[in-house]
């Protein structure tokens, strides 16, 4: 087969998107605003949420909800090793003490059994991540969980559910990503989604600099002149209506995107499963995925080569692939902050030295999907 260049994730963005910042543009009307309303209100409705805040990033929206449930110093927030690195680093801007919990190799995700061990009586909130699109297992963390509040870190989750309920309304809280790599973007950005007003307001208020009026409603208010009040230490987190109107674009295709990817999800699931060496997603009926990315894993000892050599191997014919994502435990800062081993998480010690992410995006072609299958088969 002729060599391709097939990077591992591409948005889908154009010409809609470039006419959408148009509007913001002309009014002059960029910060928060009507489109960043319209994008929230959009995002509610699909996810089935009362709530939805648009905030600058997962990251951004992982550390509000953290602030909106008054973590601090002393308290103790369980967190999977397994994840990207923000979703620990938003417990120790709070000062608060991170408590890990191993992951199921199988899911990437939350492994109960292990989250049983982590809770005490410090336990401020689980931040449950539905890592690469897969929902965690939230019945089984809830049981656990009783009256702990969850967050749920849905950055790769937009679209994706479990038992029917869309992720985003799983928890207390749930924190979205519309960074490039996600399945929609708005270049960097997030959301926050919750059932509860009082949570609502508070986070809309820290998104803003703890003021108790929106910029919007006090310009266009009927006295623009007068500065609301400031109740509470807050940030700046606002989304620009720039990315606003792009989100409003890109929301409206998120559905499409995902049942693109989950014929193609199923098309490397058939074509691969004659691989011995490599572990394909599985889950079962109850979980929607939402497909962000296709995660393998490779079986070192089984497979020709290891996973790092793997991996360079697939570069060199063009195919892009990246680890999952890292063990948080094994990080430097971490590792020494909490004087870990990497042998203290298992499972996601084994992910991260196993796991790979094959290109899954709504650019790829036919062919491309075919060229990924072929270089696995031919290494
Ligand atoms: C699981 C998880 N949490 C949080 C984040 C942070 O998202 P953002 O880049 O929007 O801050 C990411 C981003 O990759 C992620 O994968």
């Amino acid at each position: 087969m002729e060599k391709r260049n097939i990077p591992i994730s591409l948005p889908v963005t154009g010409d809609e998107e470039w006419k959408a910042v148009r509007a913001p543009l002309i009014s002059g009307w960029i910060t928060t605003g009507p489109k960043v309303r319209e994008f929230e209100q959009l995002f509610a409705e699909r996810h089935q949420v009362k709530h939805a805040l648009a905030v600058t990033s997962a990251t951004t929206a992982l550390h509000l909800a953290m602030v909106a449930l008054d973590v601090g110093p002393d308290d103790e927030v369980i967190v999977p090793a397994f994840t990207w690195v923000a979703t620990a680093n938003v417990v120790e801007y709070c000062q608060a003490r991170v408590v890990f919990v191993d992951v199921d190799p199988q899911t990437f995700n939350i492994d109960p059994e292990d989250l049983k061990k982590r809770i005490t009586d410090k336990t401020k909130a689980i931040i449950a991540v539905h890592l690469f699109g897969l929902c965690a297992d939230m019945d089984a963390i809830k049981e656990i969980a009783g009256d702990i509040p969850l967050v749920e870190d849905a950055a790769c989750a937009s679209g994706a559910g479990y038992n029917g309920v869309p992720a985003g309304a799983l928890g207390d809280i749930g924190c979205f990503s519309f960074h490039p790599r996600k399945s929609i973007t708005t270049g960097e950005g997030g959301m926050l989604t919750t059932n509860s007003d009082m949570l609502a307001e508070k986070m809309s208020m820290l998104r803003n600099h703890g003021a108790s009026v929106s910029e919007e409603q006090r310009h266009h208010g009927p006295r623009p002149y007068i500065l609301p009040d400031f109740n509470m230490l807050g940030f700046n987190y606002r989304m620009t209506d720039l990315q606003g109107a792009v989100g409003c674009v890109q929301i409206k295709k998120l559905d499409a995107f995902i049942d693109e990817r989950a014929e193609w999800a199923a098309f490397y699931k058939k074509e691969l499963a004659e691989l011995d060496w490599l572990q394909l997603p599985d889950y079962d009926d109850k979980f929607k995925h939402g497909w962000q990315s296709f995660v393998t894993l490779v079986d070192e000892e089984k497979a020709p080569f290891n996973r790092n050599d793997i991996m360079e191997l697939l570069q060199e014919k063009g195919v892009s692939t990246r680890p999952g994502t890292h063990a948080v435990h094994m990080l430097n800062y971490y590792k020494e902050r909490y004087q870990l081993k990497a042998d203290d998480f298992p499972g996601a010690r084994l992910v991260n030295d196993c796991s790979m992410a094959i290109p899954l995006h709504n650019r790829m072609t036919g062919e491309d999907f075919a060229y990924v299958v072929h270089c696995l088969k031919n290494l």
